[in-house]
């Protein structure tokens, strides 16, 4: 079995950008590694990914959307993250479960219980992951960042500042009761320093797996 690794953070964190860049580090040390991102990472998921980031007024509610977001993640682990796990590989998923926490729990008022019950019926006992990296960053932070690369904003980047503070706090919250798995890096530094930190995190939790 190989290890599957989290990344996490509110808008404009850098996820992506470390996501990469854990993957290319570890392939450089040998490792067969996957990349995906949830939402996404099957024909199906991107597709839903579609619905979910759309600017047009869809106007999802707030547990359709925690369904959504399942029934995607449902379709990246059966099609992408188990079986490469399987096969022993590294999977680097850019989001995972914590994010739908994030989001539509502490962000949009779903309760914490019900999407715990929608993560139970969409994953079943699909094992959590090894390490989940949170990049924090102050969400005024964040979305200056995100808008000045971008003047098209999604569904999501468009909330309130409330919305994003709620996230944040999400995260750290999530982070605070799963010790053993999450690590929080202060994303507020520059790309090469926190890859540096993500790499570390790495070593010290995973010990020498990914040496
Ligand atoms: P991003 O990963 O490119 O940032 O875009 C995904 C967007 O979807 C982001 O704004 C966060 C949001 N999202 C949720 O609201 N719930 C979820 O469960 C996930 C995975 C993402």
């Amino acid at each position: 079995m190989g290890f599957f690794v989290t990344l996490e953070g509110g808008e404009g964190a850098g996820k992506t950008t470390q996501a990469s860049l854990l993957a290319e580090a570890l392939r450089e040390r040998g490792h067969d590694v996957t990349t995906t991102r949830d939402p996404g990472g099957s024909a199906g998921g991107e597709r839903i990914r579609t619905l979910l980031l759309a600017r047009e007024e869809l106007d999802w509610d707030p547990v359709s959307e925690a369904l959504l977001h399942f029934a995607a993640r449902r379709e990246n682990v059966a099609h992408t993250i188990r079986p490469a796990l399987e096969r022993g590989a590294w999977v680097v998923c850019d989001r995972f479960a914590d994010s739908t926490l994030a989001y539509q729990g502490y962000g949009a008022g779903v309760p914490l219980e019900a999407i715990r019950a929608i993560a139970k019926a969409a994953l079943g006992d699909f094992r959590p992951p090894d390490l989940t990296l949170i990049l924090d960053l102050d969400p005024g932070r964040g979305l200056s960042r995100v808008r000045a690369g971008s003047l098209d904003l999604d569904r999501y980047e468009n909330r309130t500042m409330d919305f994003h503070r709620r996230v944040r706090a999400g995260f750290l919250e999530t982070a605070a009761a799963n010790p053993a798995r999450c690590v929080v890096i202060d994303a507020g530094q520059d790309e090469a320093t926190v890859a540096v930190a993500a790499m570390a995190a790495l070593d010290d939790r995973l010990g020498g797996a990914g040496r």
